[in-house]
């Protein structure tokens, strides 16, 4: 059956990295038919037009239909995947509340359209930023959607935090299970190896190095976007559309047997982290469905990381409920 796919923010960056893959069938699998909704901002639609233009030009098999479209009604109406990229930026001198409030403008919108029209098993990933509280806006603007079908991307960080480990101990990235993200997508996250193996052995253990875990691992993986703007000149966006393809691929096919993954979803209370709030955690997929890894446990050095990001998540939501975001 084909499936529906609402991208917004489908004319930027991240938007034409991301679309190609889609509808050539990485979201989903070789077998599933796509139709795509482009979202964007009126003076942003011809552009995604033109990525349209470019998208049926590929001639992708499994591309059934684009519609491109600046009401988000219509974008998400029957919408079985909402993948929501667009997002307002930090621009100079704006203070952390006015750009809560700014997103509250775009995020609470579409969390109503998505309450009103997309399909009953619709499954919603956050990308744009701050992604875990506008995750949250939108997630209390669809009560009648299920809370666990919002979720807000921290794979970008667990694939940066793999990449990391895998480099120091001298193993394929494949080597590599276990990691974690917890926390805020900010850089008060938390990348955790205590948990990871690596070649089935425990990372932390293999790595014997609490110093380059604590002074350069941890900062690396959590600064690792700065330093892809300084590089680049632009912020990272093919890794961060490989990411939010691996997000919901995972999500619907499921993590691999002794392995986890990392998702910034809604909490139940696990692991010390206030209910209702979008935060990440590690979580095993399956028959479409995640659920937080339970039982772990968690040492001193890493409570104090996951608390701190966490603190900061509570914070965001307090901005937003104060101005009524919530
Ligand atoms: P970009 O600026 O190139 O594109 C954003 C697009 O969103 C623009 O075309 C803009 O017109 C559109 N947009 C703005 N408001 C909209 C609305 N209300 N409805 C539909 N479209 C709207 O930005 P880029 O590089 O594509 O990044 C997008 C977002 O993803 C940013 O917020 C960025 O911070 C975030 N991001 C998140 C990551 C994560 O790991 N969670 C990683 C990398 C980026």
């Amino acid at each position: 059956m084909t499936v529906n796919v609402t991208v917004t923010g489908a004319a930027g960056q991240i938007g034409y990295a991301l679309l190609f893959r889609i509808a050539s069938g990485q979201l989903l699998g070789p077998d599933t038919p796509v139709r795509l909704r482009l979202l964007e901002i009126p003076a942003a639609v011809k552009a995604a037009e033109g990525t349209a233009m470019e998208l049926d030009d590929s001639a992708f098999p499994l591309l059934e239909g684009i519609d491109v479209t600046d009401d988000a009604k219509h974008a998400f109406d029957g919408t079985n995947v909402a993948l929501l990229v667009g997002a307002r930026p930090r621009t100079k001198g704006m203070e952390r509340g006015d750009l809560l409030e700014a997103n509250g403008g775009i995020f609470k919108p579409q969390g109503e359209a998505i309450n009103s029209g997309a399909a009953s098993d619709v499954r919603v990933l956050v990308v744009g930023n701050p992604a875990n509280t506008n995750a949250l806006i939108a997630r209390s603007h669809a009560p009648d959607v299920p809370a666990e079908r919002f979720t807000a991307m921290t794979r970008l960080d667990h694939n940066r935090a793999i990449a990391q480990l895998s480099k120091r101990l001298d193993a394929a990235v494949a080597d590599v299970k276990k990691m974690t993200i917890w926390g805020n997508h900010s850089a008060t996250q938390y990348p955790d190896v205590f948990h990871a193996e690596v070649r089935g052995q425990n990372a932390a253990q293999a790595l014997n190095d609490a110093e380059w875990l604590r002074d350069t691992f941890i900062p690396t993986v959590a600064k690792r976007g700065a330093a892809i703007i300084e590089a680049r000149g632009a912020s990272s966006a093919a890794s961060a559309a490989s990411a939010a393809i691996d997000h919901v691929h995972t999500w619907i096919h499921g993590t691999p047997e002794g392995d986890w993954t990392s998702m910034a979803v809604v909490s139940d209370g696990s692991y010390g982290v206030p209910e209702g709030l979008v935060s990440s955690f590690p979580v095993v997929c399956k028959d479409g469905k995640w659920e937080i890894v339970q039982g772990l446990d968690i040492n001193q050095f890493s409570r104090e990381r996951i608390d701190a990001s966490v603190r900061e998540l509570e914070e965001e939501r307090d901005a937003v409920r104060e101005l009524g975001l919530i």
